[in-house]
């Protein structure tokens, strides 16, 4: 059986009231920019504040919402993966990755500040992560802490996103198979989605074998989604849209879905890997509500 989306204005309340409050949390954690290093404390704030979809932390809350668990621990955990995201981004903006200018509609931390501040900003971001797992007033077990701690770091290593972007700049003129660019995708981008959903649900209620099982898939499913998307709207969309400088795949000789599939076979693998991740979050029953428009959205996103 088929749960049917929530009307869209619900959807879009929810979305909102989670972006709100990720952004209060965010802003709590981060150290004041007048604290010294206030440049290094500046340039963290400059990347992680004030934009940015926060697909994270809604996945995190939508799969905590699954399970019946507490929105303050789910505030924890959805701003640990952020800051790793935001960490990841600046980075992959440096000129010895994708060398970016512009980033959520704004100048990339090291062009704001400089390189050594924005490399240093990203290994700062990193241990911040951590260290918000691991303090909070929150009710958080100290063994559930540990888990938490474990599948985060696991997502943002080299057997992660950290790895996924070394094969990514391994790749950079080379014509990838689908395999190998599936491997790709699901470590830079996936690894960290599915951790999400993943750490999200953790702070709930256990689920059974069978919906643990589907929801690991969903989670996969909409890890690799992203990227496929990601990859389409380089190439479709423009930099006014996107808030990133549009074709700079192909300008950089990345190997992508739409290099190494086309356009229109791509889209018809974001279409596949849609009704593959609706499937498996049908089998979560009710409750499973937002997953489902978590994973449209990621699918229809503008940028
Ligand atoms: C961009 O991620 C980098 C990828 C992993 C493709 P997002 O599209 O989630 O970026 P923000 O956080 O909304 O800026
Ligand atoms: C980045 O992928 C994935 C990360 C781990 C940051 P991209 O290089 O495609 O991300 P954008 O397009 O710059 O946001
Ligand atoms: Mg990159
Ligand atoms: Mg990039
Ligand atoms: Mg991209």
């Amino acid at each position: 059986m088929r749960i049917e989306p929530e009307p869209a204005g619900i959807f879009a309340d929810w979305m909102a009231e989670v972006q709100a409050r990720t952004e209060r949390a965010l802003e709590r954690i981060l150290p004041c920019a007048q604290v010294a290093p206030q440049r290094l404390h500046a340039a963290m704030r400059y990347a992680v504040l004030g934009a940015g979809k926060r697909v994270r932390p809604l996945l995190v809350h939508a799969a905590g919402a699954l399970t019946g668990a507490a929105a303050a621990s789910l505030d924890r955990a959805a701003c640990a993966v952020e800051l790793i995201h935001a960490y990841s981004l600046v980075h992959d903006d440096l000129p010895c990755m994708d060398d970016d200018t512009l980033r959520r509609g704004r100048p990339t931390c090291h062009v704001e500040f400089d390189q050594a501040t924005a490399l240093l900003a990203g290994d700062a971001l990193q241990s911040a992560a951590f260290q918000t797992l691991c303090e909070g007033p929150e009710h958080i077990e100290p063994a559930l802490r540990l888990d938490l701690v474990r599948l985060l770091a696991q997502a943002a290593g080299s057997r992660g996103m950290a790895g996924g972007q070394a094969i990514d700049l391994a790749s950079v003129g080379s014509a990838l198979s689908v395999e190998e660019l599936e491997f790709m995708h699901i470590h830079k981008t996936g690894a960290l989605i599915r951790a999400s959903v993943k750490m999200g649900a953790r702070l709930g209620a256990g689920l059974e074998a069978g919906a643990g099982a589907a929801l690991d898939r969903y989670a996969r499913c909409a890890g690799l989604l992203f990227q496929v998307v990601d990859d389409l709207l380089d190439c479709e969309s423009n930099t006014a849209t996107l808030g990133k400088t549009a074709g700079k795949d192909r300008e950089n000789d990345k190997p992508t879905y739409v290099t190494v599939l086309g356009t229109a076979r791509a889209r018809e693998l974001s279409r596949e890997l849609l009704d593959e991740a609706l499937e498996a979050a049908d089998e979560l029953g009710p409750g499973g509500e937002r997953l489902i428009d978590l994973a449209r959205f990621i699918v229809e996103r503008k940028y």
